[in-house]
């Protein structure tokens, strides 16, 4: 029987591709190509020299980019208040596209080499079995990490060293960082080992997507960005060049953020199954980009209905990308209102970067209908009319007139 591993290149993807040929399966290792840096032509090799039965790599640079990274820039999705859902964004697509290859490949299960107490082992599963349906009805799920005949022989980093050395699994020379790390085009996340104390200030050689805002160029940089119903449509940068395509809009802006230190988060975070972890991240161009996008809403977007998006679209699209639910009846069903929130959100933000910071320097947009300059200004009557303002006061105090008053009387000051 066939299995279809999703494969990392690393020691513990090797291991288990390794212990699942011993278990008596043939292994189709698949990698994701979703913007890491990486070694495929390295990686293949290796899957091949443990004894997988074939190698697949898929790009999913574009679909990754303008299904997931584009519609969170709509709905400006933030994980508590600083994370920006990075590796949350790219396991539905990973997921979806290692179902594919299983499917290609007659494989009857799929597996996955994350641990027992993480998201990504929920959001991997819960995706296979919401579009098992659509591609391989059957498919089983083998997650080595939980299963006890594989935990209690490989205890730690050290069994799985030894096992290399006994099965003549390479490991690669380059001394292993003394953290996990994912990194995709959205960003770089890093957690576990000397991070796990969460009062332990990250080493600034740690981070692989920006350069230390400390020693970030001395002189601002500035570029145009564009939306087309909420979509990056346009990046203009100093130099004049136009970019449209999503990839390269978006690379190229993960490129201007490195420079200058834009986007990097270390933060103590809520895990779906309720533990507490401590994770870093570097996301340059989401960073930029959701900074604009805000920014463009408040010149475009109808003020009520910013109100219940901030509420309940939001925080709940995050909460059920970060839990695991992409594939889900509620992410089909809220995901209709982040597009009918954004018809309106059509213009261009001007930006700059500089040490580590994104600012705003101005916003226009052709198309919309809500600011006026004539009518916001302090020096303009034309349309308007003071005194019913003093009406509009004059209900709204009534209310708030009988709270004081209440107050008073219960003898508080
Ligand atoms: N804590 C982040 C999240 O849950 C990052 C997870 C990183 N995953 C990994 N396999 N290293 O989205
Ligand atoms: C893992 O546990 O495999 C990585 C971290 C996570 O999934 O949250």
């Amino acid at each position: 029987p066939k299995v279809c591993l999703a494969y990392s290149g690393g020691l513990d993807t090797s291991v288990i591709l390794k212990w699942l040929i011993e278990q008596g399966y043939d292994v189709v290792a698949f990698m994701a190509d979703v913007g890491q840096v990486e070694d495929f032509a390295a990686a293949e090799k290796k899957a091949l020299a443990v004894g997988a039965v074939k190698f697949v790599v898929e790009d999913l640079k574009r679909e990754f980019v303008e299904e997931l990274c584009f519609r969170a820039i709509q709905c400006n999705a933030i994980f508590e208040d600083r994370y920006l859902l990075g590796t949350s964004l790219a396991r539905p697509v990973i997921a979806r596209a290692q179902m594919r290859v299983a499917q290609q490949n007659e494989c009857i299960a799929v597996s996955h080499g994350c641990t027992g107490k993480g998201n990504d082992q929920v959001r991997f599963e819960l995706a296979f079995y919401a579009i098992q349906f659509l591609v391989q009805p059957s498919i089983k799920v083998i997650a080595p990490w939980r299963l006890p005949e594989f935990f209690e022989r490989f205890a730690g980093r050290n069994d799985l060293l030894d096992y290399s050395a006994q099965v003549g699994i390479p490991v690669t020379s380059t001394k292993a960082k003394p953290w996990s790390m994912d990194e995709n085009l959205a960003h770089c996340s890093y957690e576990a080992g000397i991070l796990e104390d969460p009062d332990v200030t990250p080493p600034d050689d740690m981070w692989k997507l920006t350069d230390s805002p400390l020693t970030a160029p001395n002189t601002p940089e500035e570029f145009n960005l564009s939306f087309e119903k909420g979509i990056p449509s346009k990046l203009t940068t100093a130099s004049g060049q136009t970019l449209t395509d999503s990839v390269e809009l978006f690379t190229t802006l993960n490129a201007i953020g490195r420079k200058h230190g834009i986007g990097r988060v270390d933060i103590v975070e809520n895990r779906f199954i309720g533990i507490k972890s401590r994770g870093c991240y570097d996301s340059p161009a989401m960073t930029i980009l959701r900074a604009a996008h805000v920014d463009l809403e408040g010149l475009v977007l109808d003020r009520e209905v910013r109100a219940l998006r901030d509420q309940f679209v939001t925080f709940n699209w995050s909460k059920l990308l970060y839990n695991g639910l992409y594939f889900s009846p509620e992410r089909e069903f809220i995901e209709k209102s982040v597009l009918a929130s954004q018809d309106t959100v059509n213009g261009t933000v001007r930006l700059c970067v500089y040490k580590g910071a994104v600012s705003v320097l101005g916003r226009f947009s052709e198309t919309e209908k809500l600011y006026s300059a004539e009518e916001s200004s302090m020096d303009s009557l034309i349309d308007f009319s003071p005194v019913d303002t003093t009406g509009f006061i004059g209900i709204s105090k009534i209310r708030v007139a009988k709270y004081g008053q209440a107050k008073a009387d219960a003898g508080e000051s």
